[in-house]
């Protein structure tokens, strides 16, 4: 899990799973940079960074736009001249009106191939012609356990995070002749903003779960979807994706990995 001195950038790093990531990866040595469309966000966490001991920035970073894109990676490799680990993060569940609708519309399928495929895409092309020039890089994308199967979680979300799954190894068979690893991780269930919101549509939308509360919907979801009987954090996504981001899985391209309590296990 060694990531010592290595420059890191994790996108969507401002809160929830990026955040932890984040702090894992400083804690195991590595500068990071904090890339979200949420500049206070991703300041907030920066400063965390600092007062652990690791050099960090916050950088405000929009996926869906290629302007955005290409600024931040100058600015990052204006100030640390090089990014050794990507990891996109940044994701988003519907667009902003969907919990008042029952079902998905045309525009959570935009938004979410804008966010969640479209803009690993970007992110990754921009990133990785440095890590072409230097013959190293290691890269992981957070997917879901929503692209490994079906599910009636929101249909065009599980749709994009199955096209993360296909990406990475797209992405690896390209990058491989570079000495670019590329990978995800697919989370099961953590606690986050956009479990909130989850739970939020699934508690106006489906008659089983009227009258509970957001966190009662989720924790029952973890009891009876998850075999290890308890949730994910986002520390646990850290220590995988800190395990793929380090020189002892230097073999290890093209995988998606369930951390997700034996919830899906394919
Ligand atoms: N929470 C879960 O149970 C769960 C499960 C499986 C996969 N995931 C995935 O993990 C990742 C993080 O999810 P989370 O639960 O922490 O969600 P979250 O909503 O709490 O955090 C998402 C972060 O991404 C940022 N972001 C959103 N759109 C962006 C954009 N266009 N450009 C840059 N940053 C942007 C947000 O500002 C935020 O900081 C997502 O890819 C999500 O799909 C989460």
């Amino acid at each position: 899990m060694d990531v010592t001195d290595k420059i890191a950038v994790v996108t969507g790093g401002g809160r929830g799973i990026g955040r932890g990531i984040t702090l894992v990866l400083a804690g195991n040595g590595a500068n990071v940079v904090v890339a979200d469309i949420n500049k206070d966000g991703a300041n907030e966490v920066a400063q965390e960074v600092i007062d652990i001991g690791r050099e960090s920035i916050g950088v405000k970073l929009d996926v869906t736009d290629q302007l955005s894109v290409d600024k931040a990676v100058e600015e990052i490799l204006d100030r640390f001249g090089r990014i050794d680990i990507l990891v996109n993060c940044a994701g988003i569940i519907a667009s902003p009106d969907w919990e008042g609708r029952d079902r998905h519309n045309e525009s959570d399928w935009d938004i979410n191939y804008e966010v969640n495929v479209k803009g690993i895409a970007r992110v990754t092309d921009a990133v990785s012609l440095g890590m072409k020039e230097r013959k190293y890089g290691k890269i992981v994308n957070i997917a879901s356990v929503s692209g490994r199967q079906g599910t009636l979680t929101n249909i065009p979300y599980g749709v994009t995070k199955a096209g993360v799954i296909n990406l990475t190894q797209a992405q690896a068979l390209e990058l491989a002749p570079f000495n670019i690893n590329v990978n995800s991780i697919c989370p099961g269930l953590v606690w986050t903003d956009m479990w909130g919101r989850i739970a939020e549509q699934w508690g106006k939308s489906r008659p089983q779960w009227e009258g509970k509360s957001g966190r009662e919907i989720y924790e029952e979801t973890v009891l009876v979807r998850t075999p290890l009987g308890r949730d994910q954090t986002a520390d646990d996504m850290g220590y995988a994706v800190s395990f793929l981001a380090s020189d002892y899985a230097k073999n290890i391209t093209g995988q998606s990995l369930n951390v997700s309590g034996g919830f899906f296990m394919n």
